[in-house]
């Protein structure tokens, strides 16, 4: 009984995700969401006292980030209606309603801050190079560690135009999981 009630709570949340892959796949990237593997990868990362989450989906790597108690800030910008709709409703009270959401595309928003650790869920591979480019500046600017989610999939063009922008990095890491659908490499930058 519980194992089926479990089952069809993990196929709505997958759910809640695929229908926006389907409507908008180009800006959500992924069938599913992230794995709880590559979210706990990612949250060991974060530095500092401030996160900037890119692109929170149904909440798997916010709710990993949520789950550290030595966070000041955690701010969240999202391209998608549902899934800001989606989170925000799940997610207001946790840690004191810390979390501030951001509807829109990142590219847009001018922020009031510079951010300890920028993690960044968009699937650069879906984007034209210039779009990747425009990105990466603007992690630049307002980031001081920036991971970035890179999905194991062939044919990358941007790679190039990443490692120019970030050539003067003080430290990058790559981290593999490959417990997560598709397989990914975390990014791991300071500048
Ligand atoms: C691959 S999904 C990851 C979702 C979630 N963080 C996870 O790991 O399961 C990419 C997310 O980035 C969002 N996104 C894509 N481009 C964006 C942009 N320019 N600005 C803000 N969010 C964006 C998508 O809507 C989607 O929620």
């Amino acid at each position: 009984m519980l194992a089926s009630v479990l089952v069809v709570i993990i196929t709505t949340l997958q759910w809640t995700f695929l229908k926006e892959t389907i409507r908008h796949f180009r800006t959500t990237g992924a069938l599913i969401p992230s794995s709880a593997r590559l979210a706990r990868k990612a949250t060991e990362q974060i530095r500092g006292e401030s996160v900037l989450l890119v692109g929170c989906g149904t909440g798997a790597i916010l709710s990993a980030i949520l789950d550290r108690d030595d966070l000041k800030v955690v701010d969240v910008v999202e391209i998608n209606e549902n899934f800001v709709r989606y989170c925000s409703d799940k997610y207001k009270d946790a840690r004191g309603g810390i979390t501030r959401f951001f509807y829109g595309d990142f590219l847009k928003f001018q922020f009031l801050l510079k951010y300890d650790t920028i993690i960044t869920t968009v699937p650069h591979k879906n984007l034209p190079n210039s779009v990747v480019k425009k990105l990466c500046w603007k992690y630049r600017e307002y980031g001081k560690r920036i991971l970035m989610f890179e999905y194991y999939i062939p044919f990358f063009p941007a790679e190039g135009i990443i490692e120019n922008i970030f050539n003067d990095a003080s430290k990058t890491e790559f981290i593999r999981i490959f417990l997560n659908i598709p397989p990914i490499r975390l990014r791991v930058m300071d500048i």
